[in-house]
Parts: structure tokens; C-alpha cells; sequence
């Protein structure tokens, strides 16, 4: 699979990246399952067989069981451990994970990131994680605690680079203004049915189309040498499985679009919907979520497909249901 170098760094990453949303199942204490490790182990192998060398994890992913289970499979192949990225995400504090009913909440305090961290290591069975990222944007967010958490973790060896996720482009800079590290990621919800960001810049001033909020973030992101990492790359499967409950108006023409682009390439719908994404040209390493091995295999054949304007133009008119301006 090709790569990207990402800037201010030594990591040379997959443009596919494997992610552990689901990876434990279910979201409460309950351990996991003998065929849970055991289907984690087949999709890491999956995903390491077909040239993914970057794995996507949260503290808080089914109540930290998909960090253990990374860990888990690491322990029993060690070898592992030198062939994939590690990327954790910390700043989330669950609900009910305070006290029986407490809230969900964001927490960049420098005590709530350093421990959260140092749990992951524990659990991934490993010194150190290539990135961390921040979760969500902590409204009540302190820079300076973030500085010293980064400080003390990068020079305690826990972790080599940082970045964020679902942050805009003024969260970022005001981040930057007290972080000595750069930012090397940002990880957005972004798919076909999800296509704000893209739009955003193509909708700027214009009289009746719906303001996006993006602030420009995808552009700020190509400006200062970030990775992309979109999150939900296929819509949650409705971009090829449109008729469930939930999917989205435009979703039937998107799938449909994508099944005949699939069948002019002669490849799967899975590779067109990530090639869109992989069109772009800023970095976009698209998160993949699904919990079956065959769709990974399906998926990465994305890496040899190079769309033309015209059909990545005419699949993102599907799927936002309106021409550009
Ligand atoms: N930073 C954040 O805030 C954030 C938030 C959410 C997620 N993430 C990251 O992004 C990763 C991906 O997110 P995601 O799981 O929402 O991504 P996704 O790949 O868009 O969605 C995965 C879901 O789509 C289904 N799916 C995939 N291919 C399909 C197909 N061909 N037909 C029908 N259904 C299909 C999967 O089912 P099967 O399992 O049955 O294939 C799974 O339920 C996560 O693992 C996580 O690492 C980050």
C-alpha cells in the first residue's frame, strides 16, 4: 500500500488506517469473550497482511476493552509491535464513569491526561504510543495544562508525537499558542455522506446554501502540514447499504453511483468509497471500522483507485444532493 510521511515527523504511515471503535463489542465492564480476542487477532492480521501499519484506539472504546485486546494480540505476536503505529486518543471522560449518573464530559486537565495515558500503556501491553490525539474539544480547556501533559509525556517517553481530533481550525491555534509539540493530526468525521468539510469550501459566501461551521479546517489543515484522518469513512455502511433505518435522503443514490463507478473499474464498492476520500490531495488517511477481515481485504483495494474529477465531482453531487454553486 502507498504511504504518507507525515511532516515534523519519522513515521512513514499506511493511507489506510485500521480503527478499534467496535473492537470489544460491547460498551460496559464486561470482559471480553475468547471469540472476541480472537476475531481482534484475525483483523490485526488481516490489516498488517494487507499493508495497514496503523491502528486507530481510544481509552475510552468499549469501556478500555479494545485497548486490552490491541494489547492482548500484541502479547501473544510481539513482532507486531514493531510493524504498527500506535495512535491513542484521551480528553473523554464517560457517562457513569464518575459516579452512577454522572454526565459525560471533556477534560484536558494535565492530572486526567497524563493518567489516562499511562492506563492505555498498561493495557496495550507497550512503553510507549507513536501518537495521541485529543479526543473532542474541552470547552473549559487550559492550554497550559495541555503543554505540561505533552511535556511531561513526550519527555518521559510515553509518547512521540501529538495531534486532535474533531478540533477547528481556531481550537487548534489556540492550542499552538502554548504547545511547544507540533500538531501532526487531525481526525474528523468525513465520508460521502459526511462531507462538510469539503463543502465548506466550496459554499463560502454563497446566498442559500447551508453554512457548514467548518471553519475552514480542511484548508488550515493542507496549510500547516496535518494528516486528515476521517473517521466514519463509509457513512457507518450506509454509502453501500442504504436501505436501514437512519440512512440519510441522499444515501440511495450515493450507493448506487458507487455500485456503478465499482463496476467501471472493475473493483468493489468498498475501494470507490474510500477512493473517494483518497482522491483528495492533502494527506487523508481514511479509519476503518468495520468488524469483519473480508471487508478490509475488499476495502484497501481503494490504494489503486485514482477517480477523475469529473466522478469525484459527480459522486459528491450524489451524495449532498445539490450541484456545486
Ligand atoms: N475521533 C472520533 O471522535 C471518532 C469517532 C468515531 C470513530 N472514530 C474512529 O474511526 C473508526 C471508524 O469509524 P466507524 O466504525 O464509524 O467507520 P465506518 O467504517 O464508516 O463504519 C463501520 C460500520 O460500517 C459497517 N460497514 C462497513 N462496510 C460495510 C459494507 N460494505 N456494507 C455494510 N456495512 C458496512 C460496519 O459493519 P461490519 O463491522 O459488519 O463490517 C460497521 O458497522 C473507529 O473505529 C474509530 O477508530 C473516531
Amino acid at each position: 500500500m502507498k504511504t504518507y510521511h507525515i511532516p515534523n515527523t519519522d513515521l512513514e504511515v499506511s493511507r489506510i488506517a485500521f480503527g478499534t471503535w467496535h473492537l470489544g463489542e460491547t460498551w460496559d465492564t464486561t470482559p471480553y469473550t475468547p471469540e472476541i480476542l480472537d476475531r481482534a487477532d484475525k483483523l490485526i492480521h488481516t490489516a498488517v497482511d494487507n499493508g495497514i501499519n496503523f491502528i486507530d484506539l481510544a481509552d475510552i472504546y468499549t469501556w478500555g476493552k479494545s485497548d486490552m485486546l490491541v494489547g492482548e494480540v500484541i502479547k501473544n505476536d510481539p513482532s507486531l509491535r514493531d510493524k504498527v503505529i500506535l495512535q491513542e486518543k484521551a480528553g473523554i471522560i464517560l457517562p457513569n464513569e464518575i459516579h452512577e449518573g454522572s454526565p459525560g464530559y471533556y477534560d484536558f486537565s494535565y492530572e486526567n491526561l497524563t493518567s489516562k495515558v499511562e492506563r492505555s500503556l498498561k493495557r496495550l501491553n507497550t512503553d510507549y504510543v507513536d501518537i495521541l490525539l485529543l479526543h473532542r474539544p474541552d470547552a473549559l480547556v487550559e492550554p497550559e495544562e495541555v503543554a505540561r501533559a505533552f511535556d511531561h509525556l513526550q519527555s518521559s517517553g510515553k509518547v512521540k508525537y501529538f495531534g486532535v481530533s474533531n478540533h477547528n481550525s481556531f481550537q487548534i491555534d489556540l492550542l499552538k499558542k502554548y504547545v511547544d509539540q507540533p500538531f501532526v493530526v487531525n481526525q474528523v468525521e468525513l465520508s460521502l455522506l459526511h462531507n462538510e468539510l469539503v463543502r465548506d469550501g466550496l459554499i463560502f459566501n454563497n446566498k442559500g446554501q447551508h453554512y457548514t461551521g467548518a471553519h475552514g479546517t480542511l484548508d488550515y489543515c493542507r496549510l500547516n502540514d496535518m494528516l486528515i484522518q476521517p473517521w466514519s469513512p463509509v457513512a457507518r455502511g450506509y454509502i453501500f447499504a442504504p436501505n436501514r433505518e437512519g440512512a440519510p435522503e441522499t444515501a440511495d443514490a450515493t450507493a448506487a453511483e458507487i455500485k456503478r463507478l465499482a463496476e467501471k473499474y472493475n473493483t468493489t464498492p468498498e475501494a470507490i468509497g474510500l477512493g473517494w476520500l483518497l482522491r483528495h490531495p492533502a494527506m487523508m488517511q481514511p479509519i476503518l471500522g468495520t468488524m469483519k477481515p473480508s471487508r478490509i481485504v475488499d476495502t484497501v483495494k481503494a490504494d489503486d483507485v485514482e477517480l477523475t474529477k469529473l466522478e469525484w465531482y459527480g459522486l459528491l453531487q450524489k451524495a449532498a444532493g445539490a450541484g456545486v454553486p
